[in-house]
């Protein structure tokens, strides 16, 4: 959802100034009604807006994904840190494209953005179950118990318990992690009640999409549809990611 003045002033329909005056004369109808506040909230892919009776166009619909590196916090906004809105493209700022869910601020990897209410809603829903992978380096070694733990949904203190997870186990101190959902710190928190702290931890896919050999810092374009399709479940997750050759993939 977007401010009614945000949205028309983006569009191109006048300054942010003269929307006032527009508005106050009723030129503005959303959904057929007459609306004479910028300050209406209004959804930029489902309203119809019309000025003076002609259809505002919706903005074109973009996602996005970035290799995020470490040190940039997942926010639009935030005092004496740097966000990773520093780092999407100028033209692409003009979409007010918007982080998927979260990277912490010393995780790298795969960070996805969307104009797009319905699928940024879709990707972050529990419900829809997107897996995420992680490759993660920590202290101590994964083993068949960890794994066991991860597949039958491990408690995490706080009366939060998380939905059954892969661990993969690539040798000493190095492991992937697929998971469904995204709680807070929660490959952190999952490797650590095993007893093995991460050291470092990169994002590397996000439901049919892969990081690649995309460089740190850098984004480029997806089509929208990618990402949900195929539509991940944990059969799939396990065998489209499954290890090649012996090796780790990575
Ligand atoms: N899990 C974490 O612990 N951190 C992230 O950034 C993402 C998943």
């Amino acid at each position: 959802m977007q401010r009614l003045d945000k949205r028309l002033s983006e569009a191109g329909v006048a300054s942010r100034r003269e929307l006032k005056a527009i508005l106050k004369a009723g030129r503005v109808q959303v959904n057929g009604e007459v609306v004479r506040s910028g300050e209406r909230k209004v959804d930029e892919t489902a309203d119809e807006i019309r000025v003076d009776g002609v259809v505002v166009a919706a903005p074109r619909q973009v996602l996005w994904m970035l290799h995020k590196p470490a040190g940039y916090v997942t926010a639009t906004e935030a005092p004496r840190e740097r966000t990773v809105m520093e780092l999407v493209p100028e033209p692409l700022r003009a979409l007010d494209l918007k982080p998927v869910g979260r990277l912490d601020k010393d995780t790298e990897g795969l960070l996805l953005f969307t104009n797009d209410g319905k699928l940024l809603h879709d990707l972050i829903s529990p419900r829809r179950h997107v897996w995420k992978r992680y490759y993660a380096e920590h202290e101590g070694r994964a083993g068949p118990e960890d794994q066991a733990a991860f597949a039958a949904g491990m408690p995490l203190g706080g009366g939060e318990t998380c939905l059954p997870a892969v661990l993969y186990p690539l040798g000493p101190g190095r492991s992937l992690v697929d998971l469904r959902e995204g709680m807070y710190h929660q490959v952190r928190r999952m490797l650590a009640a095993r007893g093995m702290p991460v050291t470092y931890l990169r994002r590397i896919a996000f439901g049919g999409l892969e990081l690649g050999d995309l460089p740190p810092g850098q984004g480029r374009e997806v089509a929208l549809e990618t990402v949900l399709s195929p539509p991940c479940d944990i059969a799939q997750a396990g065998s489209r990611w499954v290890l090649r050759d012996g090796g780790d993939g990575l």
